[in-house]
């Protein structure tokens, strides 16, 4: 049987990864995409040990040009993942711009190309749980109204209804994944839970004398990366096209998340004070490990995100597997193993 050829933009990060290693495991051809030439960022894709296994393509976002290049190219894509973006909420505060013309526009050029050159090809959109910002329902599902608070919320709304109009235009199978925050060793160390992981282990290291964070009072519904990027997949498999929320439908604070850490490194500590003034400190010698600093908070903040994934779990026959304490788990168990190696 003719192998399946999956385009993956945004191969170098956590979910491309994951999603590659997943297709290849499937048997797909897969070509990744990135915006340099330069293999010095594809650790993950090292990780795994499938960095030999893609083919890959030079392709910046903001360039039409460098995108319809691949179209043209490679005819027979069956499948594309559009997982690129700038992705960090704070730093799109400090480049709003840049942020839209990748995050938001990029997805629209994508689209437009496939439209040109094969608008037969499956296209899967990376929405985010951020587009619902200053929630507006208890408990956040696809007819859920969207509530954007930063600049990168905002690009993924002006993406996922880029999607569904080129859907409803020109009955293309695009579809979005609504995903909450999925987690894993893979993420990147600005996240605030891969900061966290690294930052105790650093700490038990003595290589870092106290980790500075921002609103640990913020509550995120975290899953696990490895199996989000499954329901990926699955999306494009069903037979018509349509969007979904993918959530684990339980809410933990960043406190909680330090909490968990704390339990599997066996570090004894206790908070003290309140506000800009909270610290966490070591029982056995008052030392400081962790404090606040105004700067790691946003100008606007998104306080609480709940997902209700009613709908994948009866559609996609999906139910999420690993919660907060396995999650934690895994991560510090990377986190130790590979600590100095990379
Ligand atoms: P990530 O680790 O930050 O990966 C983002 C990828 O986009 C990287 O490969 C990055 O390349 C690439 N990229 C950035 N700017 C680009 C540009 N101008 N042109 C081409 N490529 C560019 O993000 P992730 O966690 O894997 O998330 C994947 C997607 O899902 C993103 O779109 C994110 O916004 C979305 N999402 C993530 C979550 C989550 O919790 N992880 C939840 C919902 C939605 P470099 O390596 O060169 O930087
Ligand atoms: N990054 C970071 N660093 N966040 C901190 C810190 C810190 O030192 N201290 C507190 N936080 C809080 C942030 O203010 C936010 O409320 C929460 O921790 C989570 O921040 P991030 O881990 O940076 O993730 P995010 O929720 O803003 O965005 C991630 O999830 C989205 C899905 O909801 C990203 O992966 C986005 O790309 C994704 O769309």
């Amino acid at each position: 049987m003719k192998k399946k050829i999956a385009l993956i933009t945004g191969i170098s990060g956590q979910d491309g990864a994951y999603l590659a290693q997943f297709l290849l495991k499937k048997k797909y051809k897969v070509i990744g995409t990135d915006r340099r030439s330069a293999r010095s960022n594809f650790w993950r894709l090292r990780r795994l040990g499938i960095e030999n296994q893609i083919i890959f393509e030079e392709m910046e976002l903001g360039e039409n040009c460098e995108i319809d290049r691949i179209f043209k190219k490679y005819k027979n894509i069956n499948e594309v993942y559009n997982l690129a973006a700038q992705s960090f909420v704070a730093t799109s505060f400090n480049s709003p711009v840049n942020t839209s013309n990748i995050t938001g526009i990029g997805a629209l050029r994508i689209l437009e190309s496939i439209r040109n050159f094969n608008p037969k090809i499956k296209f899967y959109q990376a929405s985010s749980s951020e587009m619902y910002g200053e929630i507006l329902e208890k408990y956040q599902n696809e007819t859920t109204p969207l509530n954007p608070r930063s600049p990168y919320a905002i690009s993924k709304v002006f993406a996922h209804f880029v999607t569904k109009n080129y859907r409803e235009a020109y009955n293309m199978f695009a579809v979005s994944g609504i995903l909450f925050n999925h987690e894993s060793p893979l993420r990147g160390e600005e996240f605030v839970t891969r900061k966290i992981t690294l930052g105790l282990v650093k700490l038990l290291n003595n290589d870092l004398d106290c980790l500075e964070l921002g609103n640990i009072n913020a509550k995120r519904d975290w899953g696990y990366a490895k199996e989000y990027v499954e329901l990926m997949w699955s999306m494009l498999q069903k037979k018509k096209a349509e969007d979904f929320v993918i959530a684990t439908g339980r809410h933990h604070s960043i406190k909680d998340f330090i909490e968990e850490c704390l339990k599997i490194l066996n570090i004894k500590a206790k908070w003290i004070g309140n506000g800009l003034n909270k610290r966490l400190i070591r029982t056995d010698d008052n030392k400081t490990i962790i404090k606040i600093n105004s700067k790691y908070f946003r100008p606007s903040e998104v306080n609480l995100l709940h997902g209700d994934a009613s709908k994948a779990k009866k559609k996609l026959n999906w139910k999420p597997k690993i919660n907060l304490k396995k999650l934690v788990k895994i991560m510090i168990d990377d986190e130790i193993k590979y600590y100095k190696n990379n």
